[in-house]
């Protein structure tokens, strides 16, 4: 259908969405503005900017994003009814690049919610997503909870969907339930058994509840899916999404076994994953992967000798391919000589061999009262060793 190269993955960003929908996640017009214009400069392919119907508030934000978007297809959610998707049409239409984005709950627990058989909800999807794609020929469906839904009815809606024009097929594991090898043979099936299946994208959206969402998305590439949905810093409900830069930085770094593209800049992953956490008010674990405080930080002797010598030995990825000046060698308890020379060195300290055990001894003193030692410590100390000696 496409001429987009086969090992390309499209990036879908529901930070403005998904994300947000985590409880204490509200974030200002202005600033979903600004993180949509940090997505679209980055390279994110899809951008799911709101749920239109939602709130007024919801509305103007998608509209405008809408609006101003450069790059990025702009993407707006709706429930599967013709009211939810008319006013996501009002909301994206402005874009150079607008997609529908409507889903319903297929599995049993979800189906008992509106109250439709099997048959009834068939019959919803069918025309729900035909009449979004008579507004947009860019139309995404999902069966939410799909990892929990019947294989054959799943298999059944999916068809439904693809034959009532969905251009995009998203299989959420909206509970976090499945397993890497479960998510990529759903997908598999899904692309074999489907008539119509080769002719759209398959997208795989995952949470994070037993902390494999960022391992099943990645498997669910390996079985066909041709979209990762995801959000900056993991942003979500419950335990969150799978994180963009987890992802984007694997497919980076294993590009030997996982030989998939994607059009994002990764330099810019650090400046984003900031404004994320201060706008949303979710600060970042110290130790989460890629952006954590101490992902590219170390303290213990063994390895800042290592990494003096050689990066390598301890960091797969550069810095800078994240979008930081350097790696950062943490002072502290654990820290040895060779880590104290170098930093002091770049402070502008050249010690003889005497003087720097000196300051050794008493830097160690200091790490062991202190969590880390700073630059202004280490000044003081040797001031002070230059007074005594
Ligand atoms: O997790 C989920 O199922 C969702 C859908 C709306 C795609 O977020
Ligand atoms: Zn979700």
């Amino acid at each position: 259908m496409t001429n987009r190269p086969e090992n390309r993955v499209l990036i879908f960003d529901t930070t403005l969405r998904d994300g947000e929908q985590s409880p204490g996640a509200t974030m200002t017009h202005a600033e979903k503005l600004e993180i949509a214009e940090m997505l679209d400069e980055m390279g994110v392919d899809i951008i799911e900017a709101g749920f239109p119907i939602a709130s007024e508030g919801d509305f103007k934000a998608v509209a405008e994003i809408a609006r101003q978007s450069k790059q990025a297809t702009i993407c707006g959610l709706a429930r599967a009814n013709f009211k939810d998707i008319d006013r996501c049409w009002e909301a994206v239409k402005h874009a150079r690049s607008p997609r529908i984005h409507t889903f319903i709950g297929t599995s049993p627990l979800h189906r008992a919610i509106p109250n439709l058989t099997q048959d009834e909800m068939a019959e919803r999807i069918h025309d729900t997503v035909t009449h979004a794609r008579n507004l947009c020929d860019n139309v995404q469906w999902s069966p939410m909870d799909a990892t929990r839904t019947e294989w054959d009815y799943l298999r059944r809606v999916v068809e439904i969907a693809i034959k009532a024009g969905a251009t995009t097929i998203n299989i959420p594991d909206t509970v976090g339930y499945t397993a890497p090898v479960e998510s990529a043979d759903l997908i598999r099936r899904l692309i074999a058994d489907v008539p119509g299946a080769d002719e759209i994208v398959f997208a795989t959206h995952c949470h994070n509840d037993l902390g494999m969402a960022t391992a099943n998305a990645l498997a669910a590439v390996e079985g066909g899916a041709r979209q990762i949905e995801c959000t900056i810093n993991g942003l979500g409900e419950r335990a969150g999404n799978t994180a963009l830069e987890e992802v984007v930085m694997a497919l980076k770094v294993r590009h030997d076994i996982m030989p998939y593209d994607t059009g994002v800049d990764s330099r810019k992953i650090m400046n984003i994953s900031r404004r994320v956490a201060t706008v949303s008010g979710f600060p970042v674990q110290f130790n989460k992967a890629i952006v954590g405080k101490n992902a590219f930080a170390h303290e213990s002797g063994i390895h800042q000798d290592g990494m003096l010598k050689n990066a390598e030995t301890f960091e797969i990825m550069r810095p800078e391919d994240v979008g930081l000046s350097a790696t950062n060698l943490v002072m502290g308890k654990h820290s040895g000589r060779a880590a104290l020379r170098s930093k002091l060195k770049e402070l502008g300290f050249e010690l003889a061999d005497n003087q720097l055990n000196d300051v050794f001894v008493r830097f160690k003193e200091l790490a062991d009262r202190k969590k880390e030692v700073y630059d202004e410590d280490l000044i003081a100390l040797v001031k002070q060793n230059d007074a005594v000696s």
